[in-house]
């Protein structure tokens, strides 16, 4: 089967139901999302157990689409990969239950995937990948790392946010602004028509030398500077802009800071705010006047998806990565602890 093997993918973590086909030949096949953005809405975030719930009606009407979409019956999967961890544990079982069993049931191999190497990845799936080694960014709802990446399952771990993740730190400031769940991409359209000159957010840990990250402090920067202003609509677009620059100045400081640590010439950006367009445009920037480039996945590759992780289990499959019967999922899991890849 080798290179040509087809993979299915499924992807529950958190709020998406994700699930893909990746072939080797031919590439990404087929890839369908639901996203429960509506049922959280009210709750202003997450509810981990209407999230499994969720999973649990989606995943199978999705499995089916897209191997009718593909025309792919089982007898031509090669193995099913899904998502095992980090995540929400409930929304992952699902994943890991459905994705194991059907594995089971069709008598191929299945194999675990950490999202956030599925994130990692995602820009392996657009033209013109970028070649291995590389510096990642990685900047999601629950995590914000700068990474060097020698190849697949070979990551070092160069900074990480000490507290809030910035899609985090973006959410709940995104709230205190009266802004609706997900606040990342409201907060980003606000900060669009807000006054970039009015209020001058820190740059948190930039003063100092390494590599981590702080977000948590622009948060109360915010909630303070609302208080200590006449609260109107005009204030609070400046609060956004303010807060946005903040972020994606830090994180343009902290690559540009990577990028001449370790000599690496290309920047991967991944994971959900990634999608955010002023940081787009401020790293490809950063990259070019460092000598170098930066890649991103497309914008819906960007949040969580099944592509990301049928292409990195078809990697892992292809070189004999194989999960044993037992059903598991990792809540907690280093990315530091992959396998490399021969
Ligand atoms: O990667 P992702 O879909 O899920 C996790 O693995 O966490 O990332 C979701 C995060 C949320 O915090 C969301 O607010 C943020 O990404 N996000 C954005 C934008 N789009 C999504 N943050 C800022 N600007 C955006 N355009
Ligand atoms: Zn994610």
């Amino acid at each position: 089967m080798g290179d040509d093997l087809c993979v299915l993918g499924i992807e529950t973590s958190c709020d998406e139901t994700g699930v893909a086909l990746y072939r080797g030949q031919g590439g990404l096949l087929a890839h369908a999302l639901h996203s429960q953005v509506e049922l959280h809405a009210a709750y202003g975030g997450v509810v981990p157990e209407i999230a499994s719930r969720d999973h649990v009606r989606r995943v199978i009407p999705l499995v089916r689409w897209v191997m009718e979409e593909a025309r792919i019956r089982s007898g031509d999967l090669g193995g099913v990969a899904y998502t095992a961890g980090p995540g929400l544990n409930g929304a992952l079982l699902v994943g890991a239950a459905v994705g194991r069993s059907l594995a089971f049931g069709w008598d191929i191999p299945a194999v675990a995937v950490h999202h956030m190497e599925g994130h990692l990845l995602a820009p392996l799936l657009e033209p013109n990948p970028p070649s291995f080694p590389f510096l990642a960014l990685l900047v999601s709802g629950g995590h914000t790392m700068l990474m060097d990446v020698e190849g697949v399952g070979r990551y070092q771990i160069l900074g990480e946010s000490l507290d809030d993740a910035v899609g985090e730190a973006f959410d709940k400031t995104a709230k205190l602004l009266g802004l609706s769940y997900p606040g990342g991409p409201a907060l980003a359209a606000l900060a669009e028509q807000g006054n970039s000159d009015r209020f001058h957010f820190p740059r948190p840990m930039t003063d100092r030398p390494g590599l981590d990250f702080s977000f948590s402090g622009l948060k109360t920067f915010a909630i303070t500077t609302l208080r200590k202003t006449r609260d109107d609509r005009e204030t609070r677009a400046d609060i956004a802009r303010a807060f946005q620059d903040a972020v994606v100045e830090t994180l343009a400081i902290k690559c540009r800071r990577a990028l001449r640590q370790t000599g690496r010439r290309r920047l991967v950006v991944a994971g959900g705010v990634g999608a955010n367009q002023a940081l787009r445009v401020r790293l490809v920037e950063v990259a070019m006047q460092e000598g170098g480039s930066v890649h991103y996945p497309r914008l819906s590759f960007c949040t969580d998806n099944g592509a990301m992780i049928a292409f990195t289990g078809w990697l892992r499959l292809r070189s004999g990565a194989r999960e044993p019967l037992a059903i598991r999922t990792v809540a907690r899991w280093s990315v530091e602890t992959l396998p490399a890849l021969a």
